[in-house]
């Protein structure tokens, strides 16, 4: 067995230098795996082949192991998955058919719209407009810069009242390869912001909103226009290798789960030390300036699932029965949308898998804000058609609302 894994180390060598910034990689003829059998099995599959290659996604939820990699290694992966008495199954046979119809896309407008996918700038000059059009209750805000300087630029919606309102802060695309969050998210903006829904426009006005659309705004670039599944931020390691998991980089418990060491690794790098990404660090400091913080949510795609703290804990917060009880409230407000069924709610840790340095366990443990979620939302393969994005737009509205709803008949505010 160990031969097996030297030669195909040595044989199939690859450095981490691959995600050099000049390439446009197309994902033609990459292959998604779905792989089944004995989980040590597929852990060792994935420890193996994430440490030697360029693996652009793998994740190993329940039993099955999931993995997207380059045709040339397609006779590594059915190798060691033979050795290790594992199934596999290549469920698609060219990444790059299923990504087409985020760019060609037809029903693109200028401007903005929730029928296409739009990079940072749009987003930004979305946020902005919105933001000049109601100077009253509406404001640009910014949690800031990035590695590659943009800003991380948000809008807080808080109309006038005659009472203090909690915050209720909104964390999205983190992740930058979660396309649908920057678009569900913008979508309930512009729900909040113009519906004539009474409970809507009641939804808006119970909180001091502050909404940030997409949290790591460089790597949500070079996802759109270098790499589609760029998931990290675009630091520079001292090795040559690009990016952090800014998921994985706050400060706590930093790397005691699921985070990787190695610079190079694709997915979970955790940084060099806990926040050392600047947008990890400039966002906590802004969350940090934030009184009378109710509630944090934030969104990821797309296990479809809603997730309550800890990520690295089964230990069960001290208000864990409210959290479930609105969870599930909120589920089933978006639920009646579309009758699209998430798991959960339940702690990421039991239901996804133990990850530590999330922005859900810093903001529950150093802020201790009563409410705190994250939405994965739906998809496959990581991709969710543009033309349907308002579907899924539509159910996070309404899951906030039901957030909301059953958080005030709790009596948390
Ligand atoms: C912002 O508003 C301007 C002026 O109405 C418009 O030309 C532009 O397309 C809008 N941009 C976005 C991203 O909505
Ligand atoms: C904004 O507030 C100002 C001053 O209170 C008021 O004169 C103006 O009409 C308001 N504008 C809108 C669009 O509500
Ligand atoms: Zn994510």
């Amino acid at each position: 067995m160990i031969l097996l894994y030297l030669c195909l180390s040595v044989f199939l060598v690859q450095s981490c230098t691959t995600n050099d910034p000049s390439d446009i990689k197309t994902y033609k003829d990459y292959k998604w795996y779905e792989i089944n059998g004995n989980r040590d099995g597929i852990k060792k599959l994935l420890r193996f082949l994430t440490g030697t290659y360029e693996i652009p996604y793998y994740s190993l939820v329940g039993g099955t192991g999931n993995l997207l990699v380059a045709p040339e290694l397609v006779p590594a992966v059915d190798a060691i998955a033979s050795f290790e008495g594992l199934t596999t199954k290549i469920v698609i046979d060219d990444y790059s058919e299923i990504l087409e119809d985020e760019k060609v896309n037809p029903l693109r407008q200028d401007g903005f719209s929730w029928t296409a996918y739009y990079d940072v700038d749009s987003i930004y000059g979305y946020l902005q407009n919105m933001s000049q059009q109601n100077p009253n209750w509406s404001q640009l805000v910014v949690a800031g810069q990035s590695y590659e300087g943009r800003q991380i630029l948000g809008l807080r919606i808080n109309t006038p009242t005659a009472v203090d309102k909690p915050v209720m802060f909104i964390e999205s695309g983190i992740h930058a390869r979660e396309w649908i969050t920057p678009a569900t998210t913008t979508y309930f903006i512009n729900q909040l912001m113009t519906s004539q829904d009474p409970e809507i426009a009641s939804l808006r006005d119970s909180f001091d909103w502050h909404i940030f659309p997409t949290v790591n705004p460089d790597g949500y670039h070079y996802s759109y226009t270098r790499d589609r599944m760029w998931r990290k931020t675009r630091s520079r390691s001292r090795n040559g290798c690009y990016g952090a998991d800014p998921n994985r980089n706050w400060d706590y418990n930093w790397m005691d789960y699921g985070a990787s060491s190695n610079p190079c690794n694709y997915q979970t790098y955790g940084g060099s030390n806990p926040f050392s990404e600047v947008e990890t660090r400039s966002l906590s400091a802004y969350i940090s300036g934030l009184e009378n913080m109710l509630g944090y949510v934030a969104f990821h795609a797309d296990a479809q699932m809603l997730l309550l703290p800890y990520s690295d804990s089964t230990e069960h917060t001290a208000n864990y029965d409210d959290l479930k009880q609105i969870g599930e409230t909120s589920l089933k407000y978006g639920y009646a949308v579309n009758k699209a069924k998430y798991d959960g709610p339940g702690t990421a840790a039991e239901l996804l898998y133990k990850a530590s340095g999330g922005s859900m366990d810093w903001v529950r443990h150093a802020r201790g804000t009563p409410l705190v979620y994250t939405y994965e939302l739906r998809g496959r393969y990581f991709h969710w058609p543009a033309a349907r994005i308002s579907e899924q737009g539509d159910e996070v509205t309404q899951m906030m609302l039901g957030l909301a709803t059953e958080a005030r008949n709790l009596g948390y505010y």
